[in-house]
């Protein structure tokens, strides 16, 4: 990869997560809005970022948040106005951000009016929109289960039938086999695409092509046959950024979905590394296994080189505080939340930096399970209190994997609710925002928003990030992680200790010498033992 003149603008872009009901509020009804992120553009521009992935925006009775659509070509009234919206893709360009939308297209809400029609009756047109089968009341088609707990199938007593549902039952499963679906869908993008938008994060995209009678979710068998359609009758047409978010992704189809002749998408967010620290149940927690992390990652870096494109990430609304999960919140919470930053944003792909990780937010210990509000915690709550499981386990894993711990209200300064709102939060503001917010990061020269800001504007400096070949180090070293990127002109070095204790560390003769990029302890990448959490980056001209 020489030419880094004909890459796609997105292979040198570092995406911002906005999770719209907590990021600004700015009509005091406690729920977050577009008004409020468009007031938050120039902080976004001082970041440096280029492009916003919003998380649903569309109408919605938000059973799951937004992620349950009930109008893809409207705005909730909890969010704003379709004028706001539009308001908010011109604005941002003036910040020199796209916006990126979010694309529910595996499922809709219950209340979506192709739902209610196909409710209504086996011969209605819209009937065939949706999966279901014939049945009896409490004999299910299968024994396959819904995400958010339950059974996948639910019964509908008046036309005898069960419909299908991945997640919750007010979010039905669209028929991807029904091209009428297919074209509903890409008509609709396409209006989105007229209004400007940057781009589309596609949500559990693996998953349309289910089977259900073959017990099949991810991957099925015309899975992507119906994302090249769904690309060549969209996405082609403009210049966007596209990411799938594929669970089900692994390296060797990862490189169908990112092939460089944008036959399907840019990139796709996949989760290998994300689930490492689990049983079974993501609930059900296991020690990180970290010399298997830095193969992972590195075996992605490596498969995907020039034939395929990753995504960097380690936040995201799904997914809990990476400094309170891999880093350490308390003593060293700066020195590990730009440990973690720099081990991701050396490698080879688009870096996603999720609303707050900027500024080293936590997960969050609420005392009660009434202060939850996320379906999928209560769900297992209900479930697990009812198998017996005892209360205090329950909490534990929801303290540590809960999906609010990332939803708590975007932290701006140390005013009451943390400058979020002016009435009530929809959920809890994380208590420790009178120390981390972002008015405190940006006085500090030594915060942990100055380093994601400088991570960012070395990436566009140096050519190396977007093109230089991976080389992990120490590969069997149970504390460092260490890797090398190279192209024609130029070396980088990016060394961190990922524990909280010193780590032994030589450098290698090559870099003996060379520029220190960046460095979350004061001076020079150091030559001999790793302070905790220490990471660096050094930089070599040939
Ligand atoms: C993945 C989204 O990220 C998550 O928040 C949502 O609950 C499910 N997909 C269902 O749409």
């Amino acid at each position: 990869m020489a030419e880094t003149k004909t890459q796609p603008w997105w292979k040198n872009a570092v995406v911002y997560q906005i999770y719209p009901r907590s990021f600004q509020d700015s009509n005091g009804d406690g729920i977050g809005d577009i008004p409020g992120i468009i007031r938050r553009l120039p902080y976004l521009e001082e970041l440096g970022i280029d492009a916003v992935w919003l998380s649903p925006v569309c109408r919605s009775p938000q059973d799951d948040n937004g992620y349950d659509i009930s109008d893809y070509q409207d705005i909730d009234p909890m969010f704003g106005t379709l004028e706001d919206m539009e308001q908010l893709i011109a604005e941002a360009k003036k910040h020199h951000i796209r916006i990126i939308m979010d694309l529910v297209l595996n499922h809709t809400s219950d209340e979506h009016r192709w739902f209610l029609e196909a409710k209504k009756g086996k011969n209605n047109p819209y009937h065939d929109y949706y999966v279901w089968r014939d049945g009896e009341e409490g004999t299910y088609p299968n024994d396959m289960k819904a995400t958010f707990g339950g059974p996948a199938w639910e019964w509908v007593p008046e036309l005898g039938q069960y419909y299908f549902h991945q997640f919750s039952v007010k979010q039905p499963d669209l028929n991807w086999e029904n091209p009428k679906v297919r074209r509903e869908i890409y008509d609709m993008i396409l209006w989105w695409m007229k209004k400007g938008v940057g781009g589309f994060r596609l949500d559990v995209i693996d998953q349309i092509a289910k089977e259900p009678d073959r017990g099949i979710t991810n991957n099925g068998p015309r899975l992507h046959e119906f994302l090249r359609e769904l690309s060549r009758e969209t996405f082609q047409k403009g210049d966007l950024i596209t990411v799938g978010e594929a669970w089900g992704a692994n390296a060797e189809n990862a490189k169908l979905y990112s092939a460089p002749d944008g036959s399907e998408f840019s990139m796709v967010f996949q989760f290998e590394h994300m689930v490492m620290d689990q049983k079974e149940e993501k609930w059900d927690l296991a020690p990180l296994p970290f010399v298997k992390l830095k193969k992972d990652l590195a075996k992605w870096q490596t498969e995907l080189y020039g034939v395929g494109w990753n995504s960097l990430f380690l936040n995201n609304h799904d997914l809990p505080r990476i400094v309170s999960r891999w880093g350490d919140d308390g003593k060293y919470r700066k020195e590990s939340a730009k440990m973690l930053a720099t081990m991701l944003h050396g490698m080879q792909g688009t870096p996603y930096i999720y609303q707050g990780e900027e500024l080293g937010m936590t997960n969050v210990r609420f005392p009660d399970i009434a202060d939850y509000r996320d379906i999928e915690s209560l769900n297992m709550y209900k479930e697990r209190m009812a198998a017996g499981y005892k209360e205090e386990d329950v909490m534990e894993s929801i303290y540590a994997k809960g999906r609010d711990n990332a939803r708590t209200p975007m932290q701006w300064d140390a005013s009451k609710n943390a400058g979020f709102t002016e009435g009530t939060p929809w959920i809890g503001v994380n208590p420790n925002y009178t120390e981390i917010n972002a008015e405190a990061e940006k006085k500090d020269p030594d915060s942990v928003f100055h380093y994601y800001q400088k991570l960012i504007r070395l990436r566009k400096e140096y050519p190396v990030f977007l093109d230089g070949k991976f080389e992990l180090l120490l590969p069997e070293d149970g504390q460092i992680f260490a890797y090398t990127r190279t192209d024609e002109d130029a070396a980088l070095l990016v060394c961190v200790n990922f524990t909280g204790e010193d780590a032994s560390w030589s450098m290698p003769e090559e870099f003996r010498g060379a520029r220190t990029l960046i460095h979350n302890y004061p001076g020079e990448g150091p030559e001999g033992t790793l302070r905790p959490y220490e990471a660096f980056m050094l930089y070599k001209k040939k």
